[in-house]
């Protein structure tokens, strides 16, 4: 390889595998803060798994185990996609909705729109966990959620992705509490290549001993 290319290499990794598994981890703290309700649920989950071990290891067979958790995340993530946007570039002549669209064109496909569509998902604006469950997702289009995007170019670290976030999580929800801070903004969604705030993200941690 010529150092461009490592360079390359090294730039994708960056970017694709950290800053947006960093980004997602954010806005998934900002909804376990804006939603106490679910960041209990998630605690008492973490805890009953965790109970008695002297260690606060999640192992690699627990990761199946914390519904709540996935089901959060879930809404996390069509909420506030970590990536809001992709482009394609057409191979051939498409036509959508009737309008026929040359190749060579640039498409431009909004994920954060997508994922707040209200022809598919009722209140749109609205974090509920709950939609993701067992037959409510029955009958969904699938590409109505595409947070790792999809086609033979989707995300190639999804899988690793979702552990790094459930690890990451548990961990955090063991040992703190996390809240918003009353005298900050809340934050302003900033679609660049990962969806950041505009204003910071304000949150306190509160030990749970
Ligand atoms: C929550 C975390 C992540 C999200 C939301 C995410 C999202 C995405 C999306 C939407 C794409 C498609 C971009 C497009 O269609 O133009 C993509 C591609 C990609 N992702 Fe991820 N990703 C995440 C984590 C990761 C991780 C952890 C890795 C590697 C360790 C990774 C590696 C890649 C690579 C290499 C591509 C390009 C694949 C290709 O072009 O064939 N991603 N990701």
């Amino acid at each position: 390889m010529t150092n461009l290319e490592i360079r390359n290499e090294v730039d994708t990794v960056m970017f694709a595998g950290h800053d947006t598994t960093a980004t997602c981890t954010m806005w998934f703290l900002y909804c376990l803060a804006k939603y106490p309700e679910y960041q209990i649920k998630i605690q008492e989950e973490v805890d009953a798994l965790l109970e008695g071990k002297n260690s606060d290891n999640i192992q690699w067979s627990n990761l199946s185990e914390l519904p709540m958790l996935s089901l959060c995340l879930k809404e996390t993530m069509r909420l506030y996609p970590p990536v809001p946007f992709i482009e394609r570039e057409l191979m051939e002549e498409t036509v959508i909705d009737g309008h026929v669209i040359p190749p060579g064109t640039t498409i431009g496909v909004s994920i954060l729109l997508l994922h707040r569509n209200p022809a598919v998902w009722k209140d749109q604006n609205e974090f509920k966990p709950e939609r993701f469950t067992y037959g409510k997702t029955k009958g969904r289009d699938t590409f109505s959620y595409v947070p790792f995007s999809a086609g033979p170019r989707n995300c190639i670290g999804q899988n690793f992705a979702v552990n790094e976030v459930k690890v990451l999580i548990s961990r955090m929800m063991r040992k703190y509490t996390v809240e918003l801070v009353p005298s900050r903004p809340e934050p302003i969604r900033f679609p660049l290549t990962t969806l950041q705030s505009e204003n910071g993200m304000w949150l306190r941690f509160k030990s749970r001993t």
